[in-house]
């Protein structure tokens, strides 16, 4: 609804915008009237038009536009081309088209310790030639980008950060929220206003829709970012209305009709006009007073009900920031002070084991949910036995939760003062002796860390073996995940991979919520995969020690399936960068009757058996990319990887730049991962490693970094 206040807002604005008409043949009232009248409207039309949801009658609707336009014909003076008078039919079909920003958007540049934000003050005040300013501290909001633009304190339009130098528009989905007012409560507003800000999905709602969402069966949102993303960039505003978006300003763009002294004044007019700004700034600071500010926001980063992920400060005098300059990417005057990754205490609930499609039995902590760098992290891999006896973690403890390189999650270790008593007797953690899926005995082997399941025919080692197949970088079955896996399996309509061929379609429709369109996407995505290439199915084999590396090392060498098949153990291991560990692997998968027949199954169904991989070439699908590489990969040694790169033209070097295309994090990745966060370079696991190779593309999730996703960058 229009309340009054905004009502009486927007009659101060529409008067306060006409001030200067020389001739008042209108009287005040009659000005407050009309403007009152507009932002009704407009407002009606949005819910009308674009929400689909309308707040009066369309007779009520008629009565305004009515006495609009016979306010407007009596005094010609007040009527205005931009009136919804003269505008027909719907508001402009909400695609985001793209807007060039009138300033360019910039970014921030990075400091990460006390001496470093001295190093920077240093800078500053050399380039002041020694005059020391005053300094604004915000803080960091992590959010989405956007720019609002004003047009004599009317809401005009919503822009992403794109690029920098061009964004989409996102105007339809910004007036679905509240904290954006449709007009500013100024006395007399400028001609134009660009505010620069964040919009954000508050904390406690993002849990509390999570909760809501994994209830109903629902995938859960990553991170609050990006469900605000998501949640502004639907091309439905009406979706984007029912998410409890917010937002903060805290920059200016373009402003006109309007001479400000500095930050703080910019500020004052943004709150006075009615604009969010967050009630953390603190301004007029020196140095120390900063200081005080970051380590304060450190300590206490998670009281504001949005993500934050350090804090920013300003120099505040304009004439200042004018003599700092800015470089190609980033004003002098300003400088964020990024906060380590962070660590979180939580409880660990339990300490389980899943078998993986090896067999290997993988120990991970069930903890208690908790928000950790931007995601909700509620499991972590412990690695495996004497990684759990090292950290000594046990079921019960308040545990330490991190993730390594800002993606994968991991328990630091116990915090032991707060042990509760009766963990403390039962004593550390005993790895399991059954396997809990199948009661099988689970055997360590000698000199390896991992054990292992003895039961070939374990229910969880199958839908792991399943799911793997059907994965990106493997056989790339879409609509094949996990949930899709474990029904099939429950219900024995596969057991092994090569059923995947074998469905029947009539069994797949009498499945609850299985209609003709879902069965026949579902077949149509088994049988297209058929013609993946060969190092794709060797990769989904599942073969130990045969990741994608290998997989496209032996497709290569051997052209196609029967010569690698009929190949000795030998002529495996003699191929560059195949070594006796691996040709005994995959001499035994091919001669153990089990897994051939299955092969044997595959092969009959008609999936290909050669590959697109010329004998000494790869696609070169990495060009110009440069990988670095970390802890330990399950699936291929360091120097295969790296060789897979190299293949695909790509480059790997050692240490972690900002030229650096994508971090690759194995098991125990090390202070590659976190330098990799800090400077915003995508990182990826082993798996989305695989896909990369197989694609050259990132997999979802892993374009973290500014440069893949600079519209979401906060
Ligand atoms: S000022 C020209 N202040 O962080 C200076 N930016 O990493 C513009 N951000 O692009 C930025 N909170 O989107 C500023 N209090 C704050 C901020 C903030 C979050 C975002 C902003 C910027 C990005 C740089």
């Amino acid at each position: 609804m229009v309340d009054d206040a905004t009502r009486a807002r927007a009659a101060r604005a529409g008067d306060a915008a006409r001030a200067g008409d020389a001739a008042r043949a209108a009287d005040a009232a009659t000005r407050q009237r009309v403007a009152a009248l507009r932002t009704a409207i407009e407002h009606h039309r949005y819910r009308y038009y674009v929400l689909d949801d309308p707040e009066v009658s369309d007779a009520e609707f008629d009565r305004l536009i009515g006495e609009l336009r016979a306010l407007e014909e009596a005094h010609p003076e007040l009527d205005h081309p931009d009136s919804p008078t003269h505008k027909v039919g719907a508001p402009p079909d909400p695609a985001f088209t793209p807007v060039a920003h009138r300033e360019r958007m910039l970014s921030l540049d990075n400091v990460f310790e006390a001496a470093e934000l001295d190093a920077w003050f240093d800078r500053v005040e050399r380039g002041l030639d020694g005059a020391q300013p005053t300094y604004t501290a915000e803080l960091k909001v992590d959010g989405v980008a956007i720019s609002l633009s004003y047009v004599d304190g009317w809401f005009a339009r919503a822009v992403t950060r794109g690029d920098g130098r061009t964004g989409e528009d996102i105007t339809a989905g910004a007036r679905t929220i509240e904290a954006i007012p449709a007009v500013l409560d100024l006395r007399d507003p400028p001609a134009l206003l660009e505010v620069r800000g964040e919009v954000y999905f508050p904390v406690a709602a993002f849990e509390e829709m999570n909760r809501a969402r994994e209830q109903a069966g629902q995938e859960r949102f990553a991170n609050p970012r990006n469900a605000a993303s998501g949640a502004l960039r639907q091309k439905d505003p009406r979706v984007t209305a029912t998410r409890p978006l917010s937002m903060v300003c805290h920059g200016r763009g373009v402003i006109e009709g309007v001479t400000l002294p500095d930050h703080p004044a910019f500020l004052a007019l943004l709150a006075d006009a009615g604009l969010p700004v967050a009630h953390e700034t603190r301004t007029g600071l020196d140095r120390r007073a900063v200081h005080d500010f970051v380590a304060h926001w450190a300590e206490h980063r998670h009281d504001p009900d949005y993500e934050i992920d350090g804090a920013v400060v300003k120099v505040e005098s304009f004439a200042q920031q004018r003599q700092l300059g800015a470089t190609s990417a980033a004003p002098r005057w300003a400088i964020a002070v990024k906060y380590p990754p962070e660590e979180r205490e939580t409880r660990l609930r339990d300490i389980a084991v899943n078998i993986g499609r090896t067999g290997k039995a993988n120990p991970y902590a069930v903890l208690e949910p908790v928000l950790v760098s931007g995601s909700t992290v509620s499991t972590a891999t412990l690695h495996n036995e004497d990684q759990v006896a090292l950290k000594d973690v046990r079921p019960g403890d308040v545990v330490i939760a991190r993730k390594a390189g800002d993606v994968i999650p991991e328990v630091v270790g116990a915090v032991t003062s707060k042990r509760p008593p009766e963990v403390a007797e039962a004593g550390p953690w005993r790895f399991p002796t059954e396997c809990p899926f199948c009661a099988s005995p689970i055997e360590r082997l000698e000199g390896e860390a991992a054990s292992y399941c003895t039961n070939l025919d374990c229910p969880s080692r199958k839908l792991e073996a399943l799911e793997h197949f059907a994965s990106r970088g493997a056989m790339d079955i879409d609509g094949f995940g996990s949930e899709t896996a474990r029904l099939l399996l429950d219900l024995g309509m596969v057991g092994q991979f090569a059923d995947v061929y074998h469905l029947d379609r009539d069994a797949l429709l009498a499945l609850e919520g299985w209609g003709e369109k879902k069965t026949d996407n579902l077949l149509a995505a088994i049988e297209a995969s058929k013609e993946q290439p060969l190092e794709r199915l060797l990769f989904a084999l599942g073969i130990p020690h045969v990741g994608g590396t290998v997989a496209g090392l032996l497709a290569r060498h051997f052209g196609d399936l029967d010569t690698l098949r009929q190949a000795s153990e030998e002529e495996i291991g003699a191929v560059d960068g195949v070594g006796p560990v691996i040709a005994q692997a995959v001499r035994q998968f091919f001669d153990n009757p089990r897994t051939a027949e299955q092969v044997d199954r595959l092969v009959a169904a008609g999936v290909r058996t050669d590959t697109d991989l010329g004998a000494g070439t790869a696609e070169r699908t990495l060009e110009g990319w440069t990988v670095v590489i970390t802890g330990s990969l399950e699936g291929s040694t360091r120097d295969e990887a790296k060789q897979a790169v190299v293949d695909r033209g790509g480059k790997v070097t050692s240490s972690v730049s900002k030229s650096t295309s994508v971090v690759v994090v194995g098991d125990s990745p090390g202070s590659k991962a976190d330098k990799a966060r800090e400077l915003g370079v995508p990182v990826v696991d082993e798996d989305g490693f695989a896909a990369l190779l197989a694609t050259g593309a990132l997999p979802e999730g892993a374009t973290d970094g500014p440069a893949a996703a600079p519209a979401d960058e906060g």
